[in-house]
């Protein structure tokens, strides 16, 4: 733990007067109590609670206000699938593998969540999906990497994310899985930050119990300044990385570093790239990718009024049609210089009920919400890029993620094994492989990477009759 000054007048000075309730037990502590709290108090960004709560006007107004505004919001430009012409996929896929056989791009794979609607009490990552292989979330991902390793002949950084309930079981794993085949050079697991809890009507940080304050991962969004702490950008740049592929954990359908999103990114000179699919409905639970004052933004499923959401154009089709997959490509240096700047990303509030324990030592269990707990999110960095671009994918190559538990009406194990087998076994037929309706099949992307790896794979017609893992 860093040595931090422990003397009771010290962090007072840190602390503004408003939450000095921190310090009402520290009589009562022990030393490492107390080092444990100086540590927490240490690590705070005072500043940044300050300006979100610093008048009780802020403190009573909803934060992320694109609820007011939505009402604004257009669809976005993009590259639909419809514009991809056979001379511009062959051009991005081009520059995208020029770049990554280059070495000028790393992987990111956010992985800081508690994943409370799977119902799995483990990181998330280590959730079994492979449809017939068992193989969980992180090595399907490490796997795809692995896969685009061999493709580009050129060894590519995976950076996991973690946060406080992740990070030791997700380098346990790991480290007991032999990296899953990683160099530990290629490698670096990292942890994200905390923002405390704040009481929603004083605006004081509230305590978990008398020696620890009551704190929550920062969001996604958080990978900015976690990134900056660990000195990623500095190696990132004597390295010669450009740009960073970023994947939620939750979805095995990513194609890790896609050269054709990577390409038409660098073609586009984008420095904030997000990868979307048509809504399969108005109300469906993810980001709406919508053009708002003239800036590309996402505005959560949550904070977007219905009406809006079900607003179509002539033919029938969405007006806000684009779905946030959650798949970017980062320009590093614009990374970098946001790293720089605490305001870059705003925060957003999250009303829930937080227990606690007051500055005379009782203990409350709230029922309904008395606090807000701040998030950012990753994706507030499109708006702030001086170019970015939205790119089409279809759902059925890209898409499948793993949010609720088995038996839920969406985004299952289920659904997302259903979709595995639906690809791989699309790339099979289409090589030349007949496969029975009930057979599951999974590829693994070290046998092949892509369509193209199969059918270079599969010399002559073969019929399969039951479930195959191709390793
Ligand atoms: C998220 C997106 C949504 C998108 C959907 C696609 C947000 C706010 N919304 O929704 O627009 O359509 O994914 O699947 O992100 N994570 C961290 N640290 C945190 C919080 C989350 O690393 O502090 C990671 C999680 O481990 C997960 C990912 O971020 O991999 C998404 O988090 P989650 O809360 O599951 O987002 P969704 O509500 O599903």
């Amino acid at each position: 733990m860093p040595q931090t000054d422990l003397t009771l007048e010290s962090l007072r000075s840190l602390c503004p007067s408003e939450h000095h309730s921190l310090l009402a037990h520290w009589d009562v502590l022990d030393a490492s109590q107390r080092a444990g709290l100086a540590e927490q108090i240490s690590q705070i960004d005072f500043e940044a609670i300050r300006r979100e709560f610093g008048s009780q006007e802020s403190s009573e107004q909803q934060f992320c206000d694109s609820s007011p505004l939505a009402s604004l919001a257009e669809a976005p430009e993009a590259v639909r699938l419809s514009e991809r012409t056979p001379e511009l996929l062959a051009q991005a896929i081009q520059e995208g593998s020029r770049a990554i056989a280059a070495g000028q791009v790393a992987m990111v794979l956010v992985a800081g969540g508690q994943g409370t609607r799977l119902g799995f009490d483990q990181p998330k990552g280590m959730y079994s999906i492979g449809p017939v292989s068992g193989r969980t979330l992180f090595q399907m991902h490490v796997d795809s990497l692995r896969g685009a390793m061999k493709k580009f002949g050129v060894s590519i950084p995976l950076l996991v994310m973690t946060g406080p309930s992740t990070d030791r079981p997700t380098r346990e794993y790991f480290a007991k899985h032999a990296n899953l085949g990683l160099d530990d050079q290629e490698l670096m697991i990292f942890e994200q930050g905390t923002m405390p809890a704040i009481d929603a009507k004083t605006g004081r940080i509230l305590m978990e119990s008398t020696s620890s304050i009551a704190l929550s991962p920062d969001g996604h969004g958080g990978i900015v300044r976690a990134l900056t702490k660990t000195g990623w950008f500095e190696r990132a740049e004597q390295r010669g990385i450009t740009h960073l592929f970023y994947a939620q954990v939750d979805n095995p359908l990513v194609r890790a570093c896609d050269p054709l999103l990577i390409g038409l990114h660098r073609l586009a000179k984008s420095q904030a790239t997000t990868q979307v699919v048509e809504k399969r409905f108005a109300t469906e639970k993810v980001g709406n990718v919508v053009k708002l004052q003239g800036k590309t933004q996402i505005i959560e499923y949550s904070d977007l009024p219905e009406q809006l959401a079900k607003q179509t154009n002539s033919d029938g089709s969405l007006k806000l049609w684009a779905g946030n997959i959650a798949v970017h490509v980062f320009d590093v240096d614009f990374l970098q210089r946001c790293g720089q700047s605490s305001q870059a990303l705003p925060f957003h509030r999250a009303h829930k009920a937080v227990r606690y324990v007051d500055e005379f030592g009782n203990t409350h269990v709230p029922e309904k919400p008395n606090a807000i707990k701040l998030e950012r999110f990753v994706f507030d960095l499109l708006p702030a890029a001086s170019k970015s671009l939205v790119v089409e994918s279809l759902a059925t190559e890209s898409f499948a993620p793993v949010k609720n538990a088995i038996g839920s009406a969406s985004d299952t194990p289920e659904t997302c094994k259903a979709a595995l087998v639906n690809l791989h076994r699309g790339w099979l037929r289409n090589a030349g492989v007949r496969v029975d309706d009930g057979c599951s099949v999974e590829i693994h992307p070290m046998w092949a990477w892509d369509e193209q790896e199969v059918r270079a794979r599969i010399q002559q017609p073969a019929s399969l009759h039951s479930d195959t893992f191709f390793t």
